[in-house]
């Protein structure tokens, strides 16, 4: 017997890096899971390897900024699946490294909607689903910076990464006399594109700006996707029955040190200009 046998998940950003992983570590606990990704092509490649896993999966390309996209969604799984039992928030986009006085009114605009709104939109449109059936789990995906961590130049990044950590408290609360969890995970810096892109210059991406990380991080290993992923599960599973509203640090100690006293250690590349 799998955790998420007869279960139906929603994985949002599920194309790539921390949703691509969880997506697989769902179905291979028995879930049928619905692959979410604006890039079309990445999201029908992963619902293709999870029915090749023996799974049943569908894909569907959307913005989760978008509210007729979620009603999209929410229709098509429903008419598929029946049902929805847990939903993972995870679709969102990096900061960059503008300073607020250099950041466009515009990519602030579409950082938040994408990853804020996005996040309340999902959970908007799946919670009359779930109410309805009396149970369900969301994970949202907040980060180390909703609290922990600051990032120079990622003030609209963290402004949605805070936003998603206090919207995930307040609907846990509306969600409870439903039985419904609703918790999220805080990831620091986890082995993806979009950490790597935080990076302005080729030559500093890739294994050097990690390799940067690993020596700063007290665990002395820079995050898999998968380990945020056993996060997610476990958060969605009947193991976390009694918890709600609880946002969970998954750095390898990441934020137990700041940058500043940590002698002998270099600047973070990122940030030397
Ligand atoms: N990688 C890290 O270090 C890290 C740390 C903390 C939090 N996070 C968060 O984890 C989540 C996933 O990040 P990742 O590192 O796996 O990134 P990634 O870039 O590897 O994957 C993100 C996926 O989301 C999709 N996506 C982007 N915008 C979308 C939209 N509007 N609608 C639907 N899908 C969209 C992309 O196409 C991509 O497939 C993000 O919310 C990110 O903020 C990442």
């Amino acid at each position: 017997m799998n955790r998420f046998d007869q279960q139906v998940v929603i994985v949002t950003g599920a194309g790539n890096g921390i949703g691509r992983s969880t997506a697989f570590a769902f179905a291979e606990e028995g879930a049928a899971v619905v692959v979410v990704d604006l890039n079309g092509e990445s999201a029908a490649s992963v619902s293709a390897q999870i029915r090749q896993m023996g799974c049943a999966s569908d894909a569907i390309q959307a913005d989760v900024a978008n509210e007729s996209d979620w009603i999209d969604i929410t229709e098509r799984v429903l008419q598929r699946f029946g049902k929805i039992d847990v939903l993972f928030n995870n679709a969102g986009v990096g900061g960059g490294s503008h300073r607020i006085l250099d950041l466009a009114v515009e990519d602030w605009d579409r950082l938040i909607a994408i990853n804020l709104r996005g996040v309340f939109l999902g959970c908007k449109h799946v919670l009359p689903t779930m109410i309805k059936s009396r149970g369900g789990s969301i994970v949202n995906m907040s980060s180390s910076t909703a609290g922990w961590d600051v990032i120079y130049g990622g003030g609209a990044y963290m402004a949605s990464k805070e936003g998603i950590s206090g919207l995930t408290k307040n609907i846990a609360l509306e969600a409870a006399p439903y039985g419904i969890r609703v918790n999220a995970v805080c990831p620091g810096i986890i082995e993806t594109e979009l950490s790597a892109s935080q990076v302005s210059a080729e030559d500093e991406r890739g294994q050097a700006f990690f390799d940067h990380f690993r020596k700063r991080i007290p665990l002395r290993r820079v995050g898999k996707p998968e380990d945020v992923a056993t996060a997610v599960l476990f958060f969605a599973s009947e193991d976390a029955r009694h918890i709600t509203g609880s946002t969970l640090l998954i750095d390898g100690g990441q934020t137990l040190q700041s940058w500043s006293n940590a002698p002998g250690e270099e600047y973070p590349l990122h940030l030397q200009e």
